[in-house]
């Protein structure tokens, strides 16, 4: 059973902030924001905009492009970790778009989530459980950003990316490996620190109350330079695969230097390595669909050529999918 992607669709809101937008507000420049990054502008989710309809934006360009009715979806799986209800933002997507015929579940998995959720989707359709799903990245990170740490304000963007993916006879999904190291987890987190608590009788019952994203970017960054690489070289020996037969390599977007010390480590022209962080900054379990959209559209990808997906984040958690485009 070949589990093939239909079409992609992306979204982001209109509200933008350039890096020197933050100079006014902490001690920082554009300078050093560019050169550190690679950022120079992300955009900001505003109040009226929810995480659900940045993801439905996303999706219904993502089913338009494939000519399907929502009604025709058997799953949606949202990835995101900063869904508008803690129960999750899947079933609302659902109604928003009006796939009322599928069902819908959220995956939290911050940078990672989109790698999982489009594995996830292809198990369901390789089992042959499921037809046709759609899978969602999005996050609104700025809602959950401390505007005063300057080591983290700086890095994050909103929107959502999406996938159709089906069950076909051509197959584009040709192998994944994800992992997880929870020992690492306290290197970015976004916890839940109960300020206030209630009472049950006479026992204190705290009241769940989420803080700001908490990183120590350095040892994120060394994890990222030394995981990826490895995950990328590993899937793609399973596959018997070299790495000069790969077109295009489609990170996560978090910095830059990060991609830039990937491409080094696995000897590869940094000119595969597809890269619009400059306009969105890390856009979480967004950054990959994005970029896989806007590649797709200016028509750097081709039919029959070889794409490695691999994103890595909070958890710690990283992850890389080999795809044949068709
Ligand atoms: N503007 C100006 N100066 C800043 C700054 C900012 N926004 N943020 C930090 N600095 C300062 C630091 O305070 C430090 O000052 P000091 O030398 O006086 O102590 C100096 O810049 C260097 O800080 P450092 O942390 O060593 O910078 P860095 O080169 O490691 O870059 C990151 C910081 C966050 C850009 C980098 O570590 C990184 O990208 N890490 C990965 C983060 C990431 O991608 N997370 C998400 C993964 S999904």
């Amino acid at each position: 059973m070949g589990v093939h992607i239909l079409s992609t669709g992306s979204s982001v809101p209109n509200f933008s902030v350039e890096n020197q937008q933050f100079e006014d507000i902490i001690e920082t420049s554009d300078h050093w924001i560019s050169t550190r990054t690679g950022i120079k502008k992300r955009h900001l989710a505003t109040s009226s905009i929810s995480l659900t309809k940045l993801a439905a934006e996303a999706a219904t360009k993502a089913l338009n492009q494939a000519n399907i009715n929502p009604e025709d979806l058997d799953l949606i799986i949202l990835a995101t970790s900063t869904p508008d209800d803690l129960f999750g933002s899947a079933s609302q997507l659902q109604a928003e778009i009006g796939a009322t015929k599928s069902t819908a579940f959220d995956i939290t998995a911050a940078c990672s989530g989109f790698i999982i959720a489009l594995v996830t989707a292809s198990q369901f359709i390789k089992s042959g459980s499921y037809n046709t799903i759609l899978v969602v990245g999005a996050d609104t990170m700025s809602r959950w950003i401390d505007w005063s740490d300057r080591t983290t304000c700086i890095l994050f963007g909103d929107g959502a990316g999406a996938v159709v993916v089906g069950k076909s006879s051509v197959n584009s999904i040709l192998g994944f490996k994800l992992c997880t190291d929870g020992r690492l987890n306290s290197h970015l987190q976004l916890m839940n620190s109960p300020l206030t608590s209630q009472k049950f009788g006479s026992t204190a019952v705290p009241k769940g109350k989420y803080d700001y994203i908490k990183m120590n970017g350095k040892e994120v960054y060394k994890f990222a330079v030394f995981q990826v690489p490895a995950v990328i070289k590993t899937c793609l020996n399973d596959l018997n695969l070299s790495i000069d037969e790969v077109d295009w390599f489609i990170l996560h977007q978090a910095n830059t230097r990060i991609l830039e010390a990937i491409a080094n480590r696995l000897s590869i022209p940094f000119s595969k390595m597809i890269t619009n962080l400059e306009n969105y900054g890390n856009t979480s379990a967004a950054s990959i669909p994005l970029a896989l959209d806007e590649a797709i559209k200016d028509n750097k990808i081709q039919p029959g050529q070889i794409v490695v997906l691999s994103g890595f984040g909070a958890g710690l958690t990283w992850g890389a999918i080999v795809l044949r485009w068709h």
